[in-house]
């Protein structure tokens, strides 16, 4: 298999086997046809990209019933009001304001644009989503953006000031379509600015259920400014978020057309120290990822051999990893409650494990609750002291499996 971004041959350090569609909640009926593909990551020496080997196709993953709603996390609204701010204040020019966001969902970042008037285009493949965006004034066009999507836009709308994304870039296989189609439609002073998942946490915190079908990279700093370089981009800024169990907000502009802040070589040191690029560290990972496996998985037949009743609290995409590598299915988990209204009377991809109404759990706490959603783990504790008081404990597995009541 070669790169994406470079063509190098890459290096398949691990597997984590079949998995199905991360978000392809399905109906009993659906079980037969289930669509399955290997899931195992693999590292570019050369550009430094991890990156999965196989990706299904972008229809099966992104179409009108996305399941996924940005609007179900309260902090994720909150932090999306703060990045249109920051953005707003640091990188919009007085003048004809314009900015285009990818993958822009139920409109969560741009209403914050829409709001005040600032000409705006969300691009979003996922109709059903979109539709959802126009209740709160934001404009998208239901598409993938690339090279093509880009010489649309600039004709319809004119250059932008800013491209924005969360959550959205390593989602997207053919970045340089991207890369090409960013250098088009931004103005000179223009930038590029993304966060993801950030890869220095992926492997300090062995947190591999960032790994799943949508995800078909995980970013550092120094693979950000390899693959944007080629289309004449440079990292002028990084900084880190706490959001998705620890992010990298990455801020790109034409070459010499905007100062370099010193947080980009701090940080391309940090990840050299690391090892983000050397081999070795994802053989390292790929022993952590069993080791957190087997320690999950015993912990479960531990709970389920002293009779304790274990659910599973959300069903995200991640857990769809988790699920799925360790073989954990209804034998150990009853069932996995889930606040997203489309998920709910269906069965986890994969695991089959049903998915029920938030309700459910309130009505009658388990013993145990392994919190899948792990990542917005101070929101939900925060919300759940009445499970507490009465006696809930939480098993978690990141950054190991450990209780915790
Ligand atoms: P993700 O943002 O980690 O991908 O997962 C979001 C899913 O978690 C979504 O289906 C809603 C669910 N969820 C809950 O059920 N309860 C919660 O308190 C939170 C924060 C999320
Ligand atoms: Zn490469």
């Amino acid at each position: 298999m070669k790169c994406r971004i470079c063509s190098t041959e890459i290096t398949e350090f691990m597997t984590f086997g079949k998995m199905p569609i991360a978000n392809g909640f399905l109906e009993k009926n659906q079980f037969e046809d289930e669509y399955f593909f290997e899931l195992s990551p693999a590292f570019c020496d050369e550009c430094k990209t991890l990156q999965i080997v196989e990706q299904p196709e972008p229809d099966r993953m992104f179409h009108g019933e996305y399941a996924f709603f940005t609007r179900t996390s309260n902090s994720m609204v909150a932090h999306f009001g703060e990045y249109a701010r920051w953005v707003q204040e640091n990188y919009l020019e007085d003048v004809d304001q314009f900015v285009v966001e990818l993958g822009s969902n139920d409109g969560a970042m741009l209403e914050n644009f829409a709001k005040k008037d600032i000409r705006h285009l969300g691009v979003e493949p996922s109709g059903n989503v979109a539709e959802e965006a126009r209740k709160y004034g934001v404009n998208s066009v239901v598409d993938f953006f690339g090279a093509e999507l880009a010489g649309k836009v600039l004709e319809e709308y004119g250059s932008a000031d800013v491209i924005m994304a969360a959550n959205v870039m390593c989602h997207i296989p053919d970045l340089l379509s991207v890369g090409e189609g960013a250098a088009k439609l931004l103005k000179p002073k223009g930038v590029l600015i993304f966060e993801d998942p950030y890869l220095g946490d992926v492997i300090e915190k062995t947190s591999y259920d960032q790994l799943y079908d949508e995800h078909v990279y995980v970013f550092s700093a120094t693979s950000v400014a390899n693959i944007f370089g080629r289309h004449g981009f440079e990292l002028i800024d990084v900084l880190p978020q706490t959001t998705h169990g620890g992010s990298m907000r990455y801020v790109l502009a034409k070459k010499g057309q905007r100062e370099v802040s010193p947080a980009v070589s701090k940080q391309l040191t940090h990840e050299k120290n690391l090892g983000l690029e050397k081999l070795e560290t994802y053989e390292q990972f790929r022993k952590n990822c069993e080791r957190n496996r087997d320690d999950l998985v015993r912990i479960l037949k531990e709970k389920k051999a002293e009779g304790a009743r274990v659910v599973g609290y959300a069903a995200t995409s991640k857990s769809t990893t988790v699920l799925n590598y360790c073989s954990i299915g209804s034998d150990l988990i009853e069932y996995i409650s889930d606040t997203t209204p489309i998920k709910q009377g269906k069965f986890c991809p994969g695991s089959h494990i049903l998915v029920k109404a938030y309700s459910k759990f309130k009505e009658n706490y388990p013993d145990y609750a392994v919190l899948f959603a792990w990542n917005h783990d101070q929101e939900i504790m925060a919300n759940e002291t009445e499970y507490k008081d009465a006696g809930g404990k939480w098993i978690l597995f990141v950054p190991e499996v450990s209780i915790k009541s």
